[in-house]
This record gives structure tokens, sequence and C-alpha cells, in this order.
């Protein structure tokens, strides 16, 4: 609780209230939707806590556009149907220029203003139409597009998407809201959030999403608004579908208007003058669209003049004063020549296809990535099949699916591996998995990966060492485990074909200069299931040595937060396992043993104690405790006295031991230290 909210009486209170719910707003649209925030984020949360507390003192007050309120919808059954205010239209489709000459050509004989008029053209984002409904500016619900007449009540979901005005204005300079306002927009994923998300699930070894626009649909559509707040949803909205003020009689006008809302806007819309220049606009998105930091399938162009637009009318569900500029097609077909099947670091095999070379979007294409093998039996892929083969951005290519009209009868079905291709031991489904796995720990493939992982950038940044050369190591038989790259000498190195005495050197330089890295790199350069950078911090915080995080059991470990049963697992495990055993034994044996820095144990929790240690401690060195008692403020003496608070005692404690027990000194062993310094040494 903020202390001087205690003294305001009920109406000050409230003010605060209605202070702190536009200043939150106001913080939210600039870091969420301008992308330049004025405070930081613990200011922001500050802001937030003291709502809640409020909030929380006067439940009553809370209304469903406080930015507590985002998230923390119920689970729905099922969603419920809406109708739309109007027709939520679609658009006809232009595959190059002449298909917008022809539809300029179509529209001005219909109407001779077309050939005075502006057109604008915008982006075509490849996600989701949504419809947003306010009212008086309060947002009371969003709808998905459903047929076009009726939509589903995704109201909840949409309220987790922080770039969405719960309320309008969102800044105190905004104009207000039209008492009736339902506007159109595009949900979507941006390509590198995407990516982030799908190395998260890799690591947590769960299922890989296949394309961004499909991972936003299930997002938007999930019945857990829980698991639409965990999702990288964005959103832009570019219509006004209705609207109970007409402020503006232009499309590049209603996209200033909604800007001004508060609403996320893209800033690519361009005003042409002529058709030629629509043209040209268009055709020069072709090479721009993947500097763009998410998927565009094409350009939309709008005739400007909202009367004017209105008054061409629609066939069909495709209005008539605006058409899509579709790209070239960056999905090709090619055949299927083969399936392989890769071994990943954490054991998981995924299936890819190999394809006749192809050109998509300018670069060739001979592999794809065909997800998983669920997969390849939904869409009834066959080797031998044509198939349609997509490149998104930088998304790696992946197959569609298959073009079952060209098939001629010799196409072959695949079946899952019952061997790994790597190490030829039987693959075992895990329970609870979907995806298939090697369990075999002495796998080279999953060693090659393993040791990839061990010296990658993120982990302990051994440079000079990649994949090619880590897989030299281990055909050799040089490395049969990470430790392994500890005891390599320049002989071996230099045996190697393309080694040199520099580069050689130079390996042999960042390996050792490796054992300087902190504890929380060498955690996450284990490789242990789901234990991505930050629980490797958490972990090192906690346990500050490996010696300490491998006695420790399930139950301690999912007592801390954020970490799961299947972390927990997985990480008892990692350290039962012989084969990590050995890992271990060797690391410490050469001296890769770091121990979490000085400042990551730091307090006040022991001010004032004299500890004197003694004997052999079980996860400390006794300089290390040393340390640590230290860092937490106490004092570290030799010898015992009656100045003496605590001695601490492991194995094979002698004379200190005895005197401490004459002189009534309190005996601590390590767990007993590690729980006076949590609670201090006073209480
Ligand atoms: S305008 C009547 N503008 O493309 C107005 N649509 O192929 C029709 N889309 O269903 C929509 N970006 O989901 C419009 N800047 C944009 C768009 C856009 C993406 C989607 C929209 C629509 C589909 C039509």
């Amino acid at each position: 609780m903020i202390d001087y909210n205690y003294f305001m009486n009920e109406n000050e209170l409230k003010q605060r209230l209605e202070e702190l719910k536009s200043q939150i707003r106001e913080h939210n649209y600039r870091y969420h939707v301008l992308d330049s925030p004025i405070i930081s984020d613990a200011e922001y949360d500050r802001l937030l806590q003291e709502l809640r507390e409020i909030e929380r003192a006067h439940p009553e007050w809370v209304t469903p556009d406080s930015p507590t309120q985002r998230v923390g919808g119920a689970i729905s059954e099922r969603f419920e149907k809406v109708s739309h205010p109007g027709p939520i239209l679609s658009l006809a489709n232009a595959f190059d220029a002449d298909g917008l000459r022809a539809w300029h050509e179509r529209i001005s004989k219909l109407d001779e203003r077309v050939k005075g008029t502006s057109f604008v053209v915008e982006p075509k984002l490849d996600g989701l139409t949504v419809v947003l409904h306010y009212e008086n500016g309060l947002f009371i619900r969003g709808a998905t597009r459903g047929d076009g007449e009726v939509g589903e009540d995704i109201t909840v979901n949409l309220k987790t998407l922080n770039t969405l005005p719960l309320s309008i204005p969102v800044t105190r300079e905004g104009p207000s809201a039209p008492e009736r306002l339902v506007v159109r927009g595009e949900a979507f994923i941006n390509l590198d959030d995407f990516e982030k998300l799908n190395r998260q699930q890799e690591e947590k070894g769960e299922k890989i999403y296949q394309t961004p626009r499909n991972t936003a649909a299930g997002a938007l559509r999930n019945l857990d608004p829980a698991v639409t707040a965990a999702r990288p949803l964005r959103l832009f909205v570019y219509t006004i579908v209705d609207s109970s003020e007409a402020r503006t009689d232009s499309q590049s006008g209603s996209l200033m208007l909604l800007a001004d809302y508060g609403f996320p806007v893209s800033d690519i819309h361009i005003v042409c003058d002529s058709i030629e220049e629509v043209v040209e606009v268009c055709e020069s998105w072709i090479g721009k669209r993947h500097d763009l930091p998410y998927e565009i399938d094409g350009m939309v162009v709008k005739i400007n003049d909202l009367a004017l637009a209105d008054d061409l009318g629609v066939v069909g569900k495709d209005p008539r004063g605006a058409i899509a500029y579709k790209f070239p097609a960056e999905t090709v077909t090619t055949t299927l020549l083969d399936i392989g099947v890769n071994v990943g670091r954490t054991g998981v095999l995924t299936p890819y296809a190999i394809l006749a070379a192809v050109q998509i979007g300018g670069v060739t294409v001979q592999q794809a990535t065909l997800h998983n093998f669920d997969f390849i039996a939904e869409k009834d892929i066959r080797i031998g099949d044509k198939v349609m083969v997509k490149r998104a951005g930088d998304v790696i290519p992946y197959v569609e699916g298959p073009v079952v009209e060209a098939r001629t009868g010799s196409e072959e079905k695949f079946s899952p591996p019952a061997l790994c291709p790597s190490c030829q031991e039987p693959v075992t489904p895990v329970p609870g998995e979907v995806a298939l796995f090697c369990v075999n720990p002495a796998c080279p493939a999953q060693l090659v990966r393993n040791v990839e992982h061990f010296v990658s950038r993120s982990t302990l940044d051994i440079v000079g060492l990649g994949i090619k050369i880590v897989e030299q190591l281990v055909n050799e038989g040089l490395v049969n485990n990470v430790a392994d790259l500890y005891t390599l000498t320049l002989e071996d190195l230099l045996a190697l074909e393309g080694f040199a005495q520099k580069k050689a050197e130079n390996i042999l330089e960042s390996i050792e200069a490796s054992k300087q890295q902190p504890l929380s790199r060498l955690i996450y350069a284990l490789g242990i299931k789901g234990v991505g950078e930050v629980v490797s911090d958490q972990l090192a915080q906690e346990y500050r040595s490996l010696d300490r995080l491998q006695t420790v059991t399930r139950e301690e470990l999912e007592s801390l937060e954020g970490i799961g049963p299947n972390i927990a697992q997985a990480t008892v495990d990692w350290f039962s396992l012989p084969a990590n055993q050995k890992v271990r034994n060797q690391l410490k044996s050469v001296g890769m043993w770091p121990a979490a820095s000085k400042e990551q144990a730091t307090g006040t929790t022991l001010e004032g104690k004299t500890f004197v240690i003694t004997g052999t401690l079980e996860s400390f060195t006794r300089d290390e405790a040393k340390d640590y008692i230290q860092n937490l403020g106490g004092k570290v003496t030799s010898s015992v006295s009656s100045k003496t608070d605590y001695l601490v005692a492991g194995e094979n404690a002698g004379s200190k031991l005895q005197k401490a027990q004459d002189l009534g000194v309190e005996i601590l062993d390590e767990s007993a230290l590690r729980a006076l310094a949590e609670r201090g040494g006073n209480g």
C-alpha cells in the first residue's frame, strides 16, 4: 500500500484511481503503440500496483476498461455468436499491374468521378480480421469475421492485446469517441516473435507452431484467455465500419482519426493520384515486403473518397471501391524426393522435406520443414508427391501440403522411423509428448547438437567451434561428451583436417577462457530440457554451485516460482543419469566449476554475526563459504572464542568443534547456514 493513500478520504481516493487509470492507459499506449515509453518498467509496475491496491479495497470501483482487467477473463465453453452491424466484406484480387488497370477501367466506366480521384495503398496484413465495438468510448465487444454476417464474440481474448484501447481517448489530448464506433482491423504475429515463440517451444520439448497466421488464429480463438495473453499478438486497424458521427470523408482521414483515437495504425499508407502511381507503389513493395517485421501477402488499394467508394457498391462480397493486389506467389510446387529426419539436442526427431530444387522469391530451395510426423499423416503427404512449398519472410520454407490431383499412383506413404537415424537405437514415444524421441544419451547426432549448444554464444561462447568442427571432433572420437572439450590438446586438433597451428591455439584458448563464464551460463549450456536462460539464472542464484544443484530434490525445485513439475523432473533426471554424472565429475576435475558470482548473494541477513568454518563442506569450498557469509554481512574469523556466534561444521571437524561445544557456541551444518542466511541471524 502506498502510504499517502491511507490518509485519503474516499473522494480523493477515487480521484487518485481515475488519475492512475488515465496515466497507465497513456503509458501503455506510449510503450506498446508508439514504441516510445517515458517511464521505466518498474515505475509502470508501481502505478499498476497502486491501482490494484485501491481496486482491492474498493471492488465496486473496478470498471471493465481498467488496465487491471486485460487478463483474467474466465475460460469459455464456446464463443457466443454476434451479428455484425453491416456485412464485413472481403476483397477482389488483382495479380499484376494489368489487373489493377483493369479494375480502374471497370470502375471508371461506372462513375466518372473515379478519373479524378485519389487512392490509398496499404499493406495487406496476413492475419485475421477482427471487428471492435465501442460505446461512448468504451470497448464493449470484439468479434471474428465469421461468415461476414455473424462472427464469434472473442471480447475477453481481445482485451489481452496491449495495443487495443479499452477506452477512448487513450491520451489526454486525443479526441473523444463518438457515441457508437465500430472499427475493423487485423490481428497478427510478428515474424521474430513467432520464431522466438518456436524456440521456446523447442526448448520445452513442445510442439512447434506452423505459421504466424495459424498461430494467431489459434490464439485468438482459444477458449482460455490466459493462453491468448501469452501469445505475442499484435493489431492494426484500418477501417471505420460504423460511427454515429462522420468525422472524415476519406480513407486517409480515417486512418489519421483512428490513430488519434489511440488505435495502432500501420504507418505505411501511401496516397496516390493516379492508377499508374498505384501500380508503381504496389510493385515497389514486392521487393520491400520482407523488410517489414510481419508478413504481408499484398497491398490493398482503396478509393480515398469514402462517399464515392460507397456509391460504387458491392459485387458479391467484394466492394468495388477497393482491391487487393496480391504479390507474386511465394508458394510454388515441386517434387518431394524424400523425407529426412533430424535429431535435435533433446533427442526430438523432426522430419524435413528433401525437394527437387526450386526458386522461391529469388532463393533456391531444396529442403523445407514438415513440422512433425502428425502433420505428414494429417496431410497425407507421400514421397514422390508434388507438394506446395511456401517461403515467408525469414521463416524457413515449409511444405503446405500435397497436390493430390497430380498423383500418378507411384507415390509412397511414409512411416515415422522405428530407429533413430543417427544411432540406430529404438525410438521411444514419450508419454504426454506429441513428438518422437531418441532417448539414447550417447546418440552422436544429439551429442553434436549438445556440444553445439554448449559452445554457442548464449551459453559458454567458445568462439571458433562451428558445427563442422564439432562434427569432426565427434566423428573422430575426440569428444564423447561436452566435458571432453576441456582435455583436447594441440596435437589432437592439429591431427584434424584443415587445422593449422594458429586456429588450433585460438580454439584451445577460448575453451580455457570459458572457465570464467558464470554458473548460470554453465547450467544453461548443460542442455537440460526446459532449462533456458531465465531458469538457469534462477537456479544459479538459488543454488550458487553445481554441487548444490545436483543434490536438490524435485519438490525443492518445484517450490521455486516459475518452475513447474516438468522442468523440476528434467533437472533431477539430468543429474541422476550416470553419463551426466561422469560429465559433471570431469567438468569439476578440469576446473570448469564456476560458483555464482558474489553479487548474486548479497544482503544483510548475517550482519553483526561472527562465524568460524571447519571441516569439509558439501557444496562449498571453505573460501566459497567465507565469501557467502561475508556477502551477507557476516564476519568470518579463524578461531573459536566466546565472541563466535556460530561454528559452521562440515565432515571431519576436529578440535574447533570440541571447543565450540565447550563454549556453548551454536553449531550449524550447511543447510542450517542457508536457512539462517535466508531468515536472518536475529530472528
Ligand atoms: S480492407 C471492405 N485493408 O484482407 C474492406 N483488408 O483479402 C475490406 N486485410 O478480409 C478489407 N490488410 O482481413 C483491408 N489494410 C487492409 C488489410 C485487409 C489485410 C485482409 C482482411 C480481408 C482480407 C481480404
